[in-house]
């Protein structure tokens, strides 16, 4: 087999966050070497707190997870999102509490130390707002010299927000930080709204989830039950989004993206109606072949794969 994928996850753990926590640890492509969280879905001690206690459930309690960013580079943390992830992050469900404790490290310096002991290698999966990355690359600004690639679930190219009209909430969380990701020169997959609202999870596959031996399997399902009630509107039937799922998809090289454009892309780090939003230059698609030799940013448009089903086989395989 070859070499795993090292990945470090960056994230605010939350619903869809611990299905993509529980996909890296059984994806036999990834080596999952540490987390970060930050406050987004809830606050980032709270998303510590959720890590820890579901990798020990999942039996994996010797990855590191460190705390990272409470605030945002221009603004203090908004108090989440309870309506969508449960007061918890984790949809109200109470896990057995984990002896583990934190690292004490903070989220950037893990993510700097992380690429340092797998220079060249390292892959770094931001499911969250963007804070943590943005200290890491403010400390050290070599880190992208060592990064092999960065997947960020996070934006919205051609379709509307889901936090305001034109912004999704990774990104409108921090705008800043995002902005200050995508100048960074590393390759840099983008998977943003477009992709991740098409892709849905059934209630059947939730119940597979429950129905599993493992604790931990069974915690997802049960975890999965407060997003269901929230998306009910959006889809008119209980199923949900895999919006940090298909992000990990995406690391670990499951699936080849269908469309996926080089091309530049902005955030409005102002403060109007545009605020969060990734503006992609995606005129090419449209109006004929342009040049953007050198640019290091795909945006997922498409992805005609089976997310849901890869994504649940390799949990219950895992
Ligand atoms: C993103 O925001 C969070 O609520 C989810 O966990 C996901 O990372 C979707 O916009
Ligand atoms: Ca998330």
């Amino acid at each position: 087999m070859p070499d795993r994928i090292p990945v470090y996850l960056d994230c605010d753990t939350g619903v869809d966050d611990s299905l993509a926590l529980a996909y890296l640890l059984a994806s036999p492509a990834v080596e999952l070497v540490g987390v970060g969280t930050v406050s987004g879905n809830t606050a980032a001690a709270q998303a510590a707190r959720n890590t820890l206690d579901l990798l020990a459930l999942a039996g994996r309690d010797g990855i590191p997870v460190a705390v990272g960013a409470h605030d945002h580079l221009d603004h203090p943390y908004d108090g989440g999102a309870p309506h969508v992830h449960g007061d918890n992050g984790i949809g109200g469900v109470v896990l057995p509490r984990a002896d583990a404790e934190p690292d004490p490290r903070t989220a950037a310096q893990l993510l700097v130390d992380l690429s340092h002991t797998y220079a060249g290698r390292l892959h770094v999966l931001a499911i969250g707002p963007l804070t943590n990355l943005a200290h890491a690359l403010a400390a050290d600004p070599s880190l992208p010299d060592r990064v092999a690639a960065v997947t960020v679930m996070g934006g919205a190219a051609l379709v509307p927000g889901n936090i305001s009209a034109v912004a999704e909430a990774n990104v409108y969380n921090d705008p800043q930080a995002a902005a200050a990701l995508l100048a960074a020169d590393w390759d840099v997959t983008l998977a943003p709204l477009d992709v991740t609202l098409e892709h849905t999870l059934s209630e059947e596959q939730r119940r597979m989830l429950l129905a599993d031996e493992r604790p931990f399997v069974r915690a997802l399902g049960s975890i999965l039950d407060h997003y269901f009630d929230f998306y009910l509107p959006l889809y008119g039937q209980r199923m949900s989004a895999l919006h940090d799922p298909l992000a990990a998809v995406l690391a670990a090289g499951a699936f080849t993206p269908t469309r996926a454009p080089r091309v530049p892309v902005v955030v409005d780090t102002g403060t109007g109606p545009g605020r969060g939003q990734t503006i992609a230059d995606l005129r090419g698609q449209r109006l004929g072949p342009r040049d953007h030799d050198g640019v290091r940013t795909r945006v997922v448009l498409a992805l005609d794969a089976p997310v849901a089903e890869h994504l649940v086989e390799v949990i219950l395989a895992g």
